[in-house]
């Protein structure tokens, strides 16, 4: 497989989103293989375990026959090199998210020169949903079944009782 044809999509995915949702079948319809790595990060104190992320985001994109969910801990572009990924996939919604993903591609890019950052922009609906604000509204009751997957809304509905 050509690892310039193969990309990664690292992200924390607590819980996957219908922004995450639209850029995966973007990068899918572009790359021959994505690669889904969702990161452990206990930096974040994430709501769902690593294992429940991959299990929710298999769910999600089981129809998308050239990608592959995978959990990881560690650099990205380490990661990105053991799967033979030369492309490293990032979302920008809004200039907010600009200088922070532009640091990153540019720290990254000091730490493994042979991978490039590729950045897609999600259609306008998705352009203000994150993790972060689901997770709220959902624990807060709110209903978040117009931005996420129905299996990951019935997941977060079951955390909010537990
Ligand atoms: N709605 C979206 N549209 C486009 N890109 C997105 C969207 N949500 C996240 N991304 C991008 O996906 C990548 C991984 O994001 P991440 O897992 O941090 O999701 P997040 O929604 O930002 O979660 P959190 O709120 O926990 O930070 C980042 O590059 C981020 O900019
Ligand atoms: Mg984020």
């Amino acid at each position: 497989m050509n690892p310039r044809r193969s990309a990664v999509y690292p992200g924390t995915f607590d819980p996957i989103t219908n922004g995450h949702h639209d850029l995966i079948r973007r990068a899918a319809g572009i790359f021959d293989r994505v690669v889904i790595g969702i990161a452990a990060n206990p930096g974040k104190t994430p709501l769902f375990t690593v294992e429940e992320r991959v299990e929710l985001s298999r769910q999600v994109l089981a129809d998308l026959r050239n990608v592959t969910v995978l959990g990881y801990s560690g650099l990205t572009v380490d990661f990105a090199r053991e799967q033979g990924c030369g492309i490293v996939i990032r979302g920008l919604r809004a200039m907010s998210d600009f200088e922070f993903e532009f640091q990153l591609a540019n720290m990254s890019r000091h730490l493994a020169r042979d991978i490039d950052y590729v950045f897609l922009t999600p259609q306008e609906q998705f352009t203000f949903i994150s993790s972060t604000l689901v997770r709220e509204v959902a624990l807060l009751g709110g209903d978040v079944s117009e931005f996420v997957h129905p299996v990951v809304a019935a997941a977060l509905g079951s955390r909010k009782k537990a």
